[in-house]
């Protein structure tokens, strides 16, 4: 792989900055949201008073734990447009999360917003070691979800030739990835899988392709899918984070030269790491839950919101600003079983380890009388898919996740190809227990 390490005088100054000067624009910028919620926003102004915070109560970093926090129910409870600090005709985009459960949550961005997003995308991109006159590939979902015209613009910032593919049509991806001869690619991890499985259905080696970098993130993903993607292709693979609430993708990002966890752009997020249960703020280098409030957002500011993802705040490597650890998995996906907490990605970890399968999976979970069991769906590689090399691998994985998480888990080891493949965010839990 090539050395794409930034030379710095490429970087915005903030990225060098003294931990003294980024806390110094954070505590004025903290000032000024909570100033600009209460009064612009109903919403806010209701949750701060019966709360008895008030924006005034606000002098140091540390009173921001005086504020009460804000959930992904307040969002449905507000739904559409309830939540907005500006006027709705100020506002020039709307972006909404996938709700699985009907009506998506649904986001908004003044003109303002939406040129922050696209500098700190731009800034992702370089971070990624992705360069002005780079050719990317954009095979994030293009609508209301972020990720497409989050990165789509951030590219463009930066200065990319942007293919605007979108999600899905495989083929026809692999097809235009030889033809232009993209520099970066932008997709969720779980695609890139099934773009690699276009390749070698071709007998194409990815290895020749242009790639140089994958910027990957919408879902959670293991340091080991990262050595088999940037095996696979022979390019970088980092990590990128959002989430809609808060702005969409390239709220932390991770750099090319360290990849050592995602650097949260600090001087547009304040994050903060607390118990889930306890809602107590965490020190530094804890785990638990991620919550952030927004600095600069004018059209939907988020105060303390509660991401449910889970990760640890770590110090500035390559850049000054704090890093998240590569997140484990979202409190939601959390599987307990027999009293024994395990996240997918555990999962996935312990599958990369056998050379017999491939890195598709799905866990499925039921019930036996009352005891809640898991089986690991996985597949089978073209060249160990006989009777007896997959139950080999059955034996191998069984063996694996016992050994490493301490569970006892069914698994089916299934045909080459017959795993769902995923088109954006991957399905990993399949909930097959009756409904209490
Ligand atoms: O997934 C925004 C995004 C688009 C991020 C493209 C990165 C790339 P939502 O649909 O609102 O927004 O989903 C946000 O996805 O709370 C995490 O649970 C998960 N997630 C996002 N990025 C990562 C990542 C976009 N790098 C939710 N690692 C978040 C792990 C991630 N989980």
């Amino acid at each position: 792989m090539i050395d794409l390490t930034p030379d710095r005088g490429i970087l915005d100054p903030i990225e060098t900055a003294s931990r003294d000067e980024i806390s110094e624009l954070q505590q004025n910028r903290l000032a000024w949201t909570l100033g600009h919620a209460y009064e612009n926003s109903p919403f806010f102004k209701k949750r701060f008073d019966e709360h008895g915070a008030h924006p005034g109560d606000f002098k140091s970093l540390a009173d921001l734990a005086k504020f009460p926090f804000t959930v992904k129910q307040d969002l449905r409870d507000t739904y559409p447009f309830g939540m907005f600090a500006t006027p709705r005709e100020d506002l020039v985009r709307i972006h909404g999360s996938s709700g699985t459960t009907g009506k998506p949550t649904v986001v908004g961005y003044t003109a303002n917003d939406i040129s922050n997003w696209a500098d700190l995308i731009a800034r992702s991109i370089r971070a990624a070691g992705g360069r002005k006159g780079n050719i990317l590939h954009n095979a994030y979902g293009y609508g209301l979800f972020t990720g497409g015209l989050g990165a789509h613009y951030g590219a463009e910032r930066l200065g990319c030739t942007v293919v605007p593919i979108s999600g899905g049509m495989t083929e026809r991806q692999v097809t235009l990835i030889e033809d232009f001869r993209p520099d970066v690619i932008m997709v969720t991890p779980s695609y890139m899988l099934s773009i690699l499985d276009e390749y070698r259905r071709r007998g194409l080696d990815p290895r020749e392709s242009s790639l140089k970098v994958g910027i990957f993130g919408a879902e959670p993903w293991t340091n080991a899918m990262r050595e088999e993607i940037q095996d696979a292709f022979d390019m970088h693979a980092v990590d990128i984070y959002g989430l809609s609430e808060i702005m969409g993708p390239g709220v932390a990002q991770e750099c090319v030269e360290t990849k050592d966890g995602l650097h949260v752009w600090e001087d547009h997020f304040y994050p903060e790491i607390i118990d889930p249960v306890t809602e107590e703020v965490l020190p530094d280098g804890e785990m638990g839950e991620l919550v952030f409030t927004t600095l600069r957002k004018e059209g939907l500011p988020m105060v303390r919101y509660r991401t449910r993802d889970l990760t640890r705040i770590l110090p500035g490597t390559a850049r000054s600003m704090r890093r998240i650890e590569k997140i484990t998995g979202r409190s939601d996906d959390m599987i307990i079983l027999r009293g024994v907490n395990v996240f997918p990605t555990q999962i996935e970890e312990q599958i990369l380890k056998c050379a017999g399968l491939s890195a598709h999976f799905q866990i499925e979970l039921t019930r036996a009388g009352r005891m809640d069991a898991m089986i690991v769906h996985a597949e089978a590689m073209a060249d160990a898919s006989s009777t007896e090399a997959r139950a080999a691998s059955a034996k191998e994985l069984a063996h694996h996740i016992k050994s490493t998480i301490g569970i006892s888990s069914k698994v089916e080891i299934h045909e080459p190809d017959s795993i769902d493949r995923s088109q954006g965010k991957a399905k990993r839990v399949v909930d097959n227990r009756p409904k209490e």
